[in-house]
């Protein structure tokens, strides 16, 4: 299927049949796009959250304004930010670059201070304006994979991060909510399933300047 007839197919699901559930495949499929998103001098300071348990999915209903996709959908992904950008995990990243790519120190070492220099001077709020910016990436990216793989996903600004943060006890890990991302399959009964497409024209929506 072109990939434009994907996207065409793909819609923000309002009603997923809870029957169906991905497969183990289509789940790690998933799981290496998110890790395969570009994000912001590559740190990743990101992290999926792939809920299955179906009491907690239910629970979840009521901070996300009562939006049933999040307990009817196979996996509940929650796109979340590192609370900040670390010291260490710059020099992981970095430490990572030496032993995968098999390359000296020196040929780093200026941007790696650079980048220790400027993530030490910010606040943590830019760290997690950085980091919020690479969770939208990473569902645009998962959007299309998804669309691309025939599954069904529903992106979602709509719900308490704060609450979601708490019943999935995300500090101990020390990770915000950001994004919510119910995956798996329509109804067959969603009024939203047969809507047409409500976009602007292509030349409305670009402008090319030559
Ligand atoms: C960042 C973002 C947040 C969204 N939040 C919600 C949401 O909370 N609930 C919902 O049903 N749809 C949500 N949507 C879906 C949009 O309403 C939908 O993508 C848009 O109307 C275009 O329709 P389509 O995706 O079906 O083509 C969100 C979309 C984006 C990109």
């Amino acid at each position: 299927m072109d990939i434009i007839k994907s996207l065409e197919w793909r819609y923000a699901t309002k009603k997923f049949d809870a029957s169906k559930k991905l497969t183990a495949t289509q789940l790690e499929t998933l799981k290496k796009a998110f890790n395969l998103t570009a994000t912001s001098y590559g740190l990743q300071p990101i992290r999926l959250v792939i809920v299955t348990n179906q009491a907690l999915k239910e629970s979840l209903v009521e901070h996300s304004f009562n939006q049933r996709q999040v307990a009817d959908a196979s996996h509940l992904l929650v796109i979340c930010i590192q609370e900040e950008i670390t010291k260490k995990d710059i020099n992981d990243n970095f430490n990572q670059q030496l032993e995968d790519r098999k390359i000296e120190e020196e040929s780093i070492a200026g941007f790696r201070s650079f980048l220790l220099d400027t993530f030490g001077k910010m606040s943590t709020e830019k760290h997690q304006d950085i980091g919020k910016l690479n969770a939208y990436i990473a569902l645009g990216n998962l959007l299309t994979v998804c669309a691309v793989e025939k599954i069904d996903a529903c992106p979602m600004e709509g719900f308490i991060p704060a609450k979601y943060d708490e019943v999935l006890n995300l500090k101990k890990h020390q990770l915000k909510s950001v994004l919510v991302l119910p995956v798996g399959f329509r109804d067959e009964s969603d009024f939203m399933g047969n809507m047409v497409k409500v976009r602007k024209t292509v030349n409305q929506i670009t402008l090319t300047i030559d």
